[in-house]
Protein backbone atom coordinates (compact mmCIF):
# COMPACT_ATOMS: atom_id res chain seq x y z
CA UNK A 1 0.00 0.00 0.00
CA UNK A 2 1.13 3.72 -0.32
CA UNK A 3 1.21 5.68 3.38
CA UNK A 4 1.68 8.76 4.04
CA UNK A 5 3.17 8.76 7.58
CA UNK A 6 3.18 12.62 9.22
CA UNK A 7 5.31 12.60 12.26
CA UNK A 8 7.42 9.64 10.65
CA UNK A 9 11.12 10.62 11.41
CA UNK A 10 9.92 10.53 15.69
CA UNK A 11 10.20 8.16 17.82
CA UNK A 12 6.89 5.49 17.21
CA UNK A 13 6.52 7.31 13.55
CA UNK A 14 9.94 6.01 12.45
CA UNK A 15 9.68 2.27 14.16
CA UNK A 16 5.82 2.26 12.45
CA UNK A 17 7.87 3.37 9.07
CA UNK A 18 10.46 0.69 9.05
CA UNK A 19 7.83 -2.39 9.97
CA UNK A 20 5.84 -0.47 7.07
CA UNK A 21 9.10 -0.72 4.71
CA UNK A 22 9.97 -4.45 5.92
CA UNK A 23 6.45 -5.12 4.70
CA UNK A 24 7.43 -3.36 1.32
CA UNK A 25 4.46 -0.52 1.69
CA UNK A 26 5.47 2.46 -0.19
CA UNK A 27 6.15 5.64 2.69
CA UNK A 28 6.27 9.00 2.02
CA UNK A 29 6.59 11.13 5.77
CA UNK A 30 6.30 14.40 6.84
CA UNK A 31 8.04 15.36 9.55
CA UNK A 32 8.95 19.35 10.58
CA UNK A 33 12.45 17.77 12.36
CA UNK A 34 11.18 19.95 15.56
CA UNK A 35 11.80 17.15 17.63
CA UNK A 36 13.36 14.49 15.25
CA UNK A 37 16.15 13.97 12.96
CA UNK A 38 16.56 13.13 9.81
CA UNK A 39 19.07 10.60 10.72
CA UNK A 40 16.16 8.37 11.82
CA UNK A 41 14.82 8.57 8.39
CA UNK A 42 18.25 7.63 7.16
CA UNK A 43 18.86 4.77 9.60
CA UNK A 44 15.16 3.21 8.88
CA UNK A 45 16.18 3.44 4.95
CA UNK A 46 19.51 1.52 5.77
CA UNK A 47 17.84 -1.11 8.19
CA UNK A 48 15.04 -1.81 5.76
CA UNK A 49 16.93 -1.56 2.01
CA UNK A 50 13.90 0.61 0.92
CA UNK A 51 13.50 4.35 0.25
CA UNK A 52 11.65 6.80 1.96
CA UNK A 53 9.92 9.85 0.16
CA UNK A 54 10.90 12.49 2.57
CA UNK A 55 9.22 15.95 2.89
CA UNK A 56 10.28 18.37 5.65
CA UNK A 57 7.89 20.69 6.81
CA UNK A 58 4.62 21.01 9.21
CA UNK A 59 1.35 19.86 8.15
CA UNK A 60 -0.34 23.53 8.52
CA UNK A 61 1.74 24.38 5.63
CA UNK A 62 -1.17 24.04 2.84
CA UNK A 63 1.30 24.75 -0.13
CA UNK A 64 3.32 21.40 1.34
CA UNK A 65 0.05 19.47 1.63
CA UNK A 66 -1.06 20.52 -1.94
CA UNK A 67 3.00 19.01 -3.46
CA UNK A 68 2.57 16.37 -1.38
CA UNK A 69 -1.03 15.18 -2.20
CA UNK A 70 -0.63 16.20 -6.13
CA UNK A 71 2.58 14.30 -6.58
CA UNK A 72 1.65 11.15 -4.72
CA UNK A 73 -1.54 8.81 -4.57
CA UNK A 74 -2.31 7.25 -1.16
CA UNK A 75 -4.08 5.05 0.44
CA UNK A 76 -4.10 5.66 4.09
CA UNK A 77 -2.51 8.43 6.27
CA UNK A 78 -1.10 7.32 9.79
CA UNK A 79 -1.45 10.72 11.79
CA UNK A 80 1.40 11.29 14.43
CA UNK A 81 2.70 14.94 13.90
CA UNK A 82 2.26 16.90 17.43
CA UNK A 83 3.75 18.00 20.42
CA UNK A 84 3.67 15.75 22.88
CA UNK A 85 5.18 16.96 26.17
CA UNK A 86 2.84 16.87 28.83
CA UNK A 87 4.37 19.47 30.91
CA UNK A 88 4.99 22.26 28.35
CA UNK A 89 1.78 21.72 26.98
CA UNK A 90 0.37 23.07 30.21
CA UNK A 91 3.30 26.11 30.16
CA UNK A 92 2.31 26.58 26.07
CA UNK A 93 -1.31 25.40 25.66
CA UNK A 94 -2.15 27.73 22.43
CA UNK A 95 0.92 26.51 20.63
CA UNK A 96 -0.62 23.06 21.28
CA UNK A 97 -3.99 23.40 20.14
CA UNK A 98 -2.67 25.20 16.93
CA UNK A 99 -0.48 22.91 16.25
CA UNK A 100 -2.04 19.16 17.34
CA UNK A 101 -5.58 20.56 16.17
CA UNK A 102 -5.57 23.09 13.46
CA UNK A 103 -2.74 20.72 11.96
CA UNK A 104 -4.98 17.84 12.11
CA UNK A 105 -7.89 19.84 10.30
CA UNK A 106 -5.21 21.33 7.69
CA UNK A 107 -4.35 17.30 6.72
CA UNK A 108 -8.02 16.33 6.93
CA UNK A 109 -9.25 19.27 4.57
CA UNK A 110 -6.55 18.38 2.22
CA UNK A 111 -7.29 13.87 1.95
CA UNK A 112 -10.96 15.27 1.54
CA UNK A 113 -9.80 17.23 -1.29
CA UNK A 114 -7.74 14.58 -2.79
CA UNK A 115 -9.91 11.85 -1.90
CA UNK A 116 -7.66 10.10 0.44
CA UNK A 117 -10.11 8.48 2.66
CA UNK A 118 -8.31 6.15 5.27
CA UNK A 119 -6.73 7.93 8.49
CA UNK A 120 -4.57 6.19 11.39
CA UNK A 121 -4.37 8.26 14.20
CA UNK A 122 -1.95 8.81 17.45
CA UNK A 123 -4.11 9.03 20.17
CA UNK A 124 -3.31 8.41 23.65
CA UNK A 125 -4.86 6.85 27.03
CA UNK A 126 -4.59 10.49 28.69
CA UNK A 127 -7.94 10.80 27.12
CA UNK A 128 -9.44 8.36 29.85
CA UNK A 129 -8.54 10.92 32.33
CA UNK A 130 -8.99 10.52 35.99
CA UNK A 131 -12.85 9.57 35.24
CA UNK A 132 -12.54 5.92 34.03
CA UNK A 133 -11.35 2.80 36.53
CA UNK A 134 -8.50 0.46 35.11
CA UNK A 135 -8.08 -1.33 32.83
CA UNK A 136 -9.19 0.96 31.12
CA UNK A 137 -11.49 -0.06 27.95
CA UNK A 138 -12.94 1.78 24.57
CA UNK A 139 -16.10 2.42 26.51
CA UNK A 140 -14.79 3.69 29.23
CA UNK A 141 -16.24 6.67 30.18
CA UNK A 142 -13.70 9.98 29.11
CA UNK A 143 -12.48 11.99 31.41
CA UNK A 144 -10.91 15.60 31.75
CA UNK A 145 -7.16 14.86 30.82
CA UNK A 146 -4.99 16.00 32.75
CA UNK A 147 -2.80 18.25 30.11
CA UNK A 148 -3.51 20.74 27.50
CA UNK A 149 -1.87 18.05 25.54
CA UNK A 150 -4.00 15.29 26.69
CA UNK A 151 -7.05 17.64 25.86
CA UNK A 152 -5.85 17.88 21.97
CA UNK A 153 -6.34 13.89 21.91
CA UNK A 154 -9.68 14.41 23.10
CA UNK A 155 -10.96 16.94 20.88
CA UNK A 156 -8.93 16.01 17.49
CA UNK A 157 -10.91 12.25 18.21
CA UNK A 158 -14.22 14.44 18.11
CA UNK A 159 -13.04 16.10 15.31
CA UNK A 160 -12.34 12.89 13.13
CA UNK A 161 -15.56 11.21 14.62
CA UNK A 162 -18.02 14.44 13.25
CA UNK A 163 -15.61 13.69 10.18
CA UNK A 164 -16.70 10.31 9.77
CA UNK A 165 -20.33 11.18 10.81
CA UNK A 166 -20.86 14.17 7.69
CA UNK A 167 -18.31 11.78 5.06
CA UNK A 168 -19.79 8.37 4.26
CA UNK A 169 -16.03 7.52 2.70
CA UNK A 170 -14.20 8.67 5.63
CA UNK A 171 -12.55 6.11 7.68
CA UNK A 172 -10.85 6.65 11.02
CA UNK A 173 -9.23 4.09 13.79
CA UNK A 174 -7.95 5.63 16.48
CA UNK A 175 -5.48 4.14 18.38
CA UNK A 176 -5.08 4.91 22.33
CA UNK A 177 -0.89 3.99 23.29
CA UNK A 178 -0.41 3.51 27.10
CA UNK A 179 3.45 3.64 27.56
CA UNK A 180 5.38 3.42 24.90
CA UNK A 181 8.71 2.32 25.84
CA UNK A 182 12.01 0.26 23.92
CA UNK A 183 13.59 0.58 20.84
CA UNK A 184 14.39 -1.70 17.72
CA UNK A 185 16.51 -4.53 18.76
CA UNK A 186 18.46 -3.16 15.88
CA UNK A 187 19.83 -0.73 18.51
CA UNK A 188 20.11 1.94 15.39
CA UNK A 189 16.71 3.59 16.14
CA UNK A 190 15.27 4.48 19.51
CA UNK A 191 13.61 7.60 21.81
CA UNK A 192 15.72 11.08 22.04
CA UNK A 193 14.23 13.44 23.40
CA UNK A 194 15.68 16.82 23.55
CA UNK A 195 17.03 17.82 26.86
CA UNK A 196 16.11 16.41 30.00
CA UNK A 197 13.65 13.53 29.56
CA UNK A 198 10.32 14.20 31.09
CA UNK A 199 9.32 10.20 30.76
CA UNK A 200 10.61 7.23 33.01
CA UNK A 201 12.65 4.91 30.66
CA UNK A 202 14.69 7.51 28.76
CA UNK A 203 15.53 9.40 32.51
CA UNK A 204 16.36 5.74 33.33
CA UNK A 205 18.55 4.77 30.44
CA UNK A 206 20.52 8.61 30.84
CA UNK A 207 20.84 7.11 34.20
CA UNK A 208 22.47 3.84 33.04
CA UNK A 209 24.81 5.67 30.82
CA UNK A 210 25.99 8.37 33.19
CA UNK A 211 24.60 11.22 31.32
CA UNK A 212 22.19 11.94 34.42
CA UNK A 213 22.74 11.30 38.09
CA UNK A 214 20.22 9.82 39.60
CA UNK A 215 16.18 9.34 38.97
CA UNK A 216 13.45 10.57 41.15
CA UNK A 217 11.00 8.66 42.14
CA UNK A 218 8.05 11.10 41.86
CA UNK A 219 6.02 9.82 44.80
CA UNK A 220 6.00 6.75 47.07
CA UNK A 221 2.62 6.59 48.79
CA UNK A 222 0.20 6.12 46.25
CA UNK A 223 -2.45 3.47 46.89
CA UNK A 224 -0.92 0.58 44.64
CA UNK A 225 1.16 -2.42 45.58
CA UNK A 226 5.05 -0.53 46.51
CA UNK A 227 3.23 3.00 46.71
CA UNK A 228 4.59 3.96 43.50
CA UNK A 229 2.60 4.58 40.34
CA UNK A 230 1.53 1.92 37.71
CA UNK A 231 1.51 2.33 33.48
CA UNK A 232 1.20 -0.11 31.27
CA UNK A 233 4.39 -0.04 29.59
CA UNK A 234 4.67 -1.26 26.15
CA UNK A 235 7.47 -2.16 23.76
CA UNK A 236 7.14 0.30 20.47
CA UNK A 237 7.94 -2.16 18.09
CA UNK A 238 4.97 -4.09 19.38
CA UNK A 239 3.11 -0.82 18.96
CA UNK A 240 4.50 -0.16 15.46
CA UNK A 241 2.87 -3.96 14.46
CA UNK A 242 -0.22 -2.77 15.95
CA UNK A 243 -0.46 0.29 13.35
CA UNK A 244 0.06 -2.20 10.82
CA UNK A 245 -2.44 -4.05 11.79
CA UNK A 246 -4.89 -1.09 11.72
CA UNK A 247 -3.77 -0.55 8.30
CA UNK A 248 -5.10 -4.01 7.15
CA UNK A 249 -8.23 -3.21 9.25
CA UNK A 250 -9.02 -0.26 8.11
CA UNK A 251 -8.85 -1.23 4.03
CA UNK A 252 -10.93 -4.39 4.95
CA UNK A 253 -14.28 -1.86 5.66
CA UNK A 254 -16.43 -1.19 3.68
CA UNK A 255 -18.61 1.61 5.28
CA UNK A 256 -17.59 4.96 6.99
CA UNK A 257 -16.45 3.80 10.61
CA UNK A 258 -14.43 5.28 13.65
CA UNK A 259 -13.32 2.97 15.77
CA UNK A 260 -11.05 3.12 18.41
CA UNK A 261 -8.67 0.71 20.11
CA UNK A 262 -6.21 0.43 23.39
CA UNK A 263 -2.64 -0.57 22.46
CA UNK A 264 -0.92 -1.63 25.48
CA UNK A 265 0.22 -5.06 27.28
CA UNK A 266 -3.31 -5.04 29.64
CA UNK A 267 -0.21 -5.63 32.97
CA UNK A 268 0.45 -2.46 35.06
CA UNK A 269 4.20 -2.08 36.09
CA UNK A 270 5.21 0.12 38.95
CA UNK A 271 7.61 2.54 39.20
CA UNK A 272 10.00 0.61 41.56
CA UNK A 273 9.31 -3.04 39.60
CA UNK A 274 10.42 -0.81 36.18
CA UNK A 275 14.11 0.53 37.90
CA UNK A 276 14.43 -3.08 39.41
CA UNK A 277 13.88 -4.95 35.90
CA UNK A 278 16.15 -2.50 34.27
CA UNK A 279 19.16 -3.51 36.45
CA UNK A 280 18.01 -7.00 36.75
CA UNK A 281 18.57 -7.45 32.75
CA UNK A 282 21.29 -4.61 31.83
CA UNK A 283 23.11 -5.26 35.19
CA UNK A 284 23.47 -1.25 35.12
CA UNK A 285 22.84 0.44 38.62
CA UNK A 286 19.97 3.36 39.20
CA UNK A 287 20.48 5.31 41.88
CA UNK A 288 17.38 7.12 43.18
CA UNK A 289 15.97 9.41 45.54
CA UNK A 290 11.99 9.55 46.50
CA UNK A 291 10.78 13.11 46.16
CA UNK A 292 7.27 14.78 45.63
CA UNK A 293 4.99 13.30 43.68
CA UNK A 294 4.69 15.24 40.79
CA UNK A 295 0.95 17.45 39.83
CA UNK A 296 -1.37 15.59 36.96
CA UNK A 297 -0.12 11.65 37.96
CA UNK A 298 -2.52 9.18 38.27
CA UNK A 299 -1.83 6.77 40.86
CA UNK A 300 -2.25 3.63 38.55
CA UNK A 301 -3.77 2.77 34.77
CA UNK A 302 -3.68 0.21 32.20
CA UNK A 303 -5.03 -1.13 29.39
CA UNK A 304 -8.26 -3.61 28.26
CA UNK A 305 -6.23 -4.75 25.38
CA UNK A 306 -9.36 -7.72 23.93
CA UNK A 307 -10.93 -5.51 21.50
CA UNK A 308 -7.28 -4.98 19.54
CA UNK A 309 -6.94 -8.33 19.97
CA UNK A 310 -10.42 -9.33 18.67
CA UNK A 311 -10.73 -6.81 15.67
CA UNK A 312 -7.19 -6.18 15.05
CA UNK A 313 -5.73 -9.54 16.15
CA UNK A 314 -2.83 -7.71 17.56
CA UNK A 315 -1.52 -8.21 21.17
CA UNK A 316 1.62 -7.23 22.26
CA UNK A 317 4.74 -9.75 22.22
CA UNK A 318 7.63 -8.38 23.54
CA UNK A 319 8.44 -9.04 27.60
CA UNK A 320 9.26 -6.16 30.14
CA UNK A 321 12.87 -7.93 29.86
CA UNK A 322 12.72 -7.05 25.53
CA UNK A 323 12.03 -3.69 26.77
CA UNK A 324 14.91 -3.26 29.14
CA UNK A 325 17.51 -5.20 27.05
CA UNK A 326 16.30 -2.81 23.75
CA UNK A 327 16.38 0.41 25.78
CA UNK A 328 19.69 -0.15 27.10
CA UNK A 329 21.02 -1.03 23.39
CA UNK A 330 19.85 1.86 21.89
CA UNK A 331 21.52 3.92 24.91
CA UNK A 332 24.47 2.80 25.07
CA UNK A 333 25.23 2.88 20.75
CA UNK A 334 23.78 6.22 20.57
CA UNK A 335 24.74 8.25 24.22
CA UNK A 336 23.84 11.25 22.43
CA UNK A 337 20.97 10.20 20.48
CA UNK A 338 20.61 10.64 16.56
C1 LIG B 1 5.53 7.21 34.12
C2 LIG B 1 5.63 7.08 35.61
C3 LIG B 1 5.80 9.17 36.81
C4 LIG B 1 9.71 10.30 35.24
C5 LIG B 1 2.92 10.43 29.73
C6 LIG B 1 1.79 11.00 28.91
C7 LIG B 1 1.35 9.99 27.89
C8 LIG B 1 2.53 9.61 27.04
C9 LIG B 1 3.58 8.98 27.92
C10 LIG B 1 3.08 10.94 25.10
C11 LIG B 1 4.79 8.14 36.33
C12 LIG B 1 7.07 8.33 36.98
C13 LIG B 1 8.53 9.61 35.48
C14 LIG B 1 10.64 10.49 36.30
C15 LIG B 1 9.20 9.27 37.77
N1 LIG B 1 3.05 10.76 26.40
N2 LIG B 1 8.30 9.09 36.72
N3 LIG B 1 10.36 9.96 37.52
O1 LIG B 1 3.10 10.30 32.76
O2 LIG B 1 2.40 7.86 32.48
O3 LIG B 1 2.46 9.34 30.49
O4 LIG B 1 3.97 9.98 28.88
O5 LIG B 1 2.68 10.24 24.23
O6 LIG B 1 0.34 10.56 27.08
O7 LIG B 1 0.69 11.26 29.78
O8 LIG B 1 4.60 8.64 31.54
O9 LIG B 1 7.01 8.17 31.64
O10 LIG B 1 6.19 10.50 32.25
O11 LIG B 1 5.77 8.60 33.80
O12 LIG B 1 8.97 8.79 38.89
O13 LIG B 1 11.74 11.13 36.15
O14 LIG B 1 6.99 7.31 36.00
O15 LIG B 1 5.43 9.74 38.05
O16 LIG B 1 4.22 7.53 37.45
P1 LIG B 1 3.08 9.06 31.94
P2 LIG B 1 5.96 9.03 32.27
Amino acid sequence: MKVLVTGGAGYIGSHTVLELLRLEHEVTVIDDLSNSSIESIRRVEKLSARKVKFYQGNILDKNLLRTVFGRNTFTTVIHFAGYKAVGESIKEPLSYYHNNITGTISLVEEMLKYRVHNLIFSSSATVYGSASVPPYNENSELGQPTSPYGQTKLIIEQVLQDVVSSNSDFKVSSLRYFNPIGADESGEIGEDPKGIPNNLMPFISQVASGKLDKLSIFGSDYKTEDGTCERDYVHVTDLANGHVNALNWIEKQKLSVFEVFNLGTGKPSSVLQMVNSFQQHTKQRIPFEIVDKRPGDLAAFWADVNKAERDLNWSAKKSLRNMMEDTWNWQKNNPNGY
